[in-house]
């Protein structure tokens, strides 16, 4: 069943029920402020960082799901409704909802009257403009009241809900005319506000929440719109809202826009006041200027219309499979923009107060933006290694505010160094600037003791070699990729977190996973070593990715695939040997990726056993049979119930290193039916199983061990979208930038019989039509009219123009 469909002219997704199975959301904003939006107008927003800038407060878990933090009342005579169907679920005679990229418009129409309100954050602000255009379609005139309404967290959403006996006295606000501010804390240690103004004059205004709702009300039923009369409340403590009140009169086919901004102003500290205890308001005031016309608004629309289309061709595909089209073209970079921007932090399932920025999630989500943003990539690489620890070892998260490690967490998790050489690679080969090896970067963010950026990757790369277990294999730490694995927690306490309790002392636990990864990275890293002029360095990187190599296929392989791991005791995990927990997804797709195995058959042989073993139709799942009771020596990953989560759920994030695997070993039609069964455009006719938006990936799918199979949770924020964005449009359709040029080499099967990729890359653009008769072993390659040996494409000067037609 559909609740929507794609509109891929202008890149929307548009939903035409509010009733869809979960809320389906979007995200507004490029840089500083950002806003989560559901296709019923629930979300919220914030200033850098969700935790301690939040502006809206948003209650989790909430019955119903989805309620707040904004909403609009509009009063038609008697008539009250709300034209994005929530708060006051009213009966529509339309409703439509469409999602853009940075921009969502919600429509709803009810006795002759439309409402269609956009939201975006414009380019270069800090603020949430919402454009309420009203339109009257009746034959009589109307005489309508509109009520605004958004409620403020007290800034640092964490205390906002727990410090009650403080919170409860601490709200301000200030009214000036059209526009509301939220001033709490401003008298104190804060220099900034929230402000919410309208272009237009008001009937009245509420700033106080009782007041508003009626003390036993909900936002269903506030007391101020039913009774069409605003208090003009001034909170004090409590709860601070901020709602406009204001008359519309239109005439029969008359049309009117209100702009509403909602804002996040800084002072500099010695500009906070106005005058004594008067809130220095004059940035706020600007900031309404900008926009107080609509036409203000609609240019800020075309800004951001063209900032994605100049993004999104950096990638453009013509193929076709329209389905195919709009994931590479469209939601699956648009996705990555959006891990890139939130990490774990915000979503519908991300609290905005929990994990921050991740030292793994963040190098991965990198490989899926690099070509996109590429300086802010640089930026990123820079702030990641900064809270790496001098022995190469790294804080597992870090605050996006203050940039600092998180001292919770802390480190131990082993394979999070490696990520900074794959993150750090990703970007050298689509820009070749390896100039970011020499940049100065200080360990654990102190100044005092900084080292190349390059050093920071030897570390990385040392920090795995210096902690091997009794086959040679990297010790797996607290966890690795699986932050579920726990060999070392032996948990028994249901008080304590897994992530962050103290662990047995121990070298036995091993991991294969890392063990891959090592493989994996080392290629790379030794051509930067080399670049660097360590050749001594690059040979031995070289000779250790083989040893390695060695190491996996002398002691990680059970006979039809590659094993998990060690355990503490060193007995084997994922073994034909073990009762549950046989076969695992992770080491076969790393290790196949990394190439271990091509040559004896044993890639083939485990990616086989994949396709046996865990391959289901809604995606492969994570390992088989599913742990059925709580192994204490296997952590976190036996806590879940057969299917769900790490437990043999269908962890979309390693799919696509499967799909890689089976383009290594050529088998383009097993990769690119992988790819379907989990890419999210495809399961559009089954949403009513699927739940969440059929426009991005989500982190999970229930397991066919699970009560509800095939259902997803986790939308938005997870590493799928990098790496199925790698996986298709690096290795399936196969253009991928490398440090020597750009490689051309498809393996998609026989479902795409031609297609055509314009990239660009490095100031060049590459038009590359592809002809996939499957005729050879290796594809053919001219260049400009010329054939040429091998799949690579030399990089052409910028601003250059390359013709490549390949034929497979
Ligand atoms: C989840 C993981 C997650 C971890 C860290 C676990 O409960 O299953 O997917 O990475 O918590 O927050
Ligand atoms: C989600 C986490 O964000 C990620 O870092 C981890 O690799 C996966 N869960 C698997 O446990």
């Amino acid at each position: 069943m559909q609740f929507g469909r794609f509109d891929d002219e202008i890149r929307e997704y548009v939903i035409t029920t509010p009733r869809t199975p979960y809320p389906w959301i979007n995200y507004l904003g490029t840089k500083e402020f950002f806003s989560l939006i559901s296709h019923t107008g629930g979300g919220y927003c914030f200033y850098r960082d969700a935790r301690f800038r939040r502006l809206l407060r948003y209650r989790y878990n909430n019955v119903p799901t989805d309620v707040g933090a904004r909403a609009l009342y509009i009063r038609d005579g008697d008539d009250v409704w709300t034209p994005a169907w929530k708060p006051m679920k009213s009966a529509l005679d339309r409703f439509e909802c469409r999602h853009g990229l940075g921009m969502t418009t919600i429509v709803g129409e009810r006795n002759g009257v439309r409402a269609a309100t956009t939201f975006l954050v414009p380019l270069g602000e800090t603020a949430e403009i919402w454009r309420l255009t009203l339109s009257n379609n009746s034959d009589t005139a109307k005489k309508l009241t509109v009520f605004s309404f958004v409620e403020f967290c007290l800034w640092n959403a964490w205390d906002d809900q727990n410090n009650f006996q403080r919170n409860f006295s601490t709200g301000e606000v200030e009214v000036d005319g059209s526009a509301i501010y939220h001033v709490t804390e401003y008298r104190e240690r804060r220099n900034h506000y929230a402000v919410f103004g309208v272009n237009a004059p008001l009937t009245g205004f509420d700033t106080d929440r009782e007041t508003f709702l009626g003390p036993d009300n909900g936002l269903h039923e506030p007391a101020v719109v039913l009774d069409g009369a605003p208090r003009n409340s001034i909170a004090s403590g409590w709860a601070p809202i901020a709602s406009h009140c204001v008359e519309v009169e239109l005439a029969p086919g008359q049309q009117r826009d209100l702009v509403f901004t909602l804002g996040y102003v800084e002072n500099p500290a010695n500009a906070k006041w106005e005058q004594p205890g008067v809130v220095n308001k004059s940035p706020a005031r600007a900031l309404l200027s900008r926009f107080s016309d609509p036409r203000q608004v609609e240019a800020a629309v075309d800004a951001l219309r063209d900032y994605w289309s100049s993004l999104l061709e950096t990638y453009a595909l013509d193929s076709p499979d329209e389905r195919l089209d709009r994931m590479v073209n469209v939601w699956n970079p648009y996705q990555c923009m959006v891990t890139f921007n939130m990490s774990r932090s915000a979503s519908y399932f991300e609290s905005g107060i929990g994990r921050g920025m991740g030292f793994r999630d963040s190098n991965q989500d990198l490989l899926g933006f690099v070509h996109l943003v590429p300086e802010r990539a640089r930026q990123r690489i820079l702030d990641i290694a900064a809270t790496q620890f001098p022995d190469g070892s790294a804080y597992h998260q870090y605050q996006p505010l203050t940039k600092q490690g998180n001292h919770d967490i802390g480190a131990g998790f082993n394979d999070d160094p490696l990520w900074l050489i794959i993150g750090t690679a990703a970007y050298i080969k689509e820009t070749g600037d390896f100039g970011i090896l020499s940049e100065e970067v200080p360990f654990d963010n102190d100044n005092s003791n900084t080292a190349s950026l390059f050093e920071h990757l030897r570390r990385s790369f040392h920090f795995t070699l210096d902690n091997l277990g009794p086959h040679g294999l990297p010790l797996i730490g607290r966890a690795d990729w699986n932050d579920c694995l726990n060999l070392n927690c032996f948990s028994e306490d249901p008080d304590e977190p897994y992530q962050t309790t103290a662990n047995r002392e121990g070298r036995t636990a091993e991991s294969v996973f890392i063990a891959g990864q090592l493989v994996y990275a080392a290629p790379d890293y030794a051509d930067l070593a080399q670049h660097m002029g360590f050749d001594d360095e690059a040979t031995a990187a070289r000779e250790h990715g083989a040893g390695m190599e060695a190491a996996i296929l002398e002691h990680a392989w059970d006979g039809e695939w590659f094993l998990r791991a060690y355990d503490f005791f060193g007995e084997k995990v994922g073994s034909h040997e073990n009762e549950e927990g046989q076969i695992f997804i992770e080491p076969q797709g790393f290790c196949v990726m990394a190439g271990v195995g091509l040559e004896d058959g044993k890639a083939i042989r485990a990616l086989d056993s994949v396709a046996e073993h865990l391959a289901t139709p809604y995606g492969i799942v994570l390992n088989q049979p599913p742990y059925s009771r709580y192994h204490l020596e296997l952590g976190e990953i036996s806590s879940y119930p057969p299917g769900y989560k790490e437990n043999a759920g269908i962890f979309c994030h390693n799919n696509p290193w499967v799909m890689i695997a089976e383009t290594r070993i050529g088998r383009g039609d097993r990769a690119f039916d992988y790819y379907r069964r989990i890419a999210p455009a495809y399961l559009e006719e089954i949403s009513e199983i699927h739940r969440t938006e059929p426009y991005v990936y989500s982190q999970m799918v229930a397991g066919r061990d699970a009560v509800r199979e095939g259902e997803a949770k986790n939308s938005w924020l997870t590493g799928t979208a990098a790496w199925n964005y790698v996986a298709i449009a690096h290795h399936m359709l196969g253009v991928r930038p490398e440090l020597g040029g750009l490689r051309v080499s498809p393996c998609i099967g026989t479902e795409i019989p031609s297609f055509t990729v314009t990239r660009r890359c490095r100031g060049g653009t590459y038009r590359i039509r592809v002809a996939n008769s499957l005729k050879h072993g290796e594809p053919k390659l001219t260049v400009d009219g010329i054939a040429v040996e091998g799949t690579l494409v030399p990089y052409a000067p910028a601003g250059a123009t390359v013709e490549v037609e390949c034929e497979t």
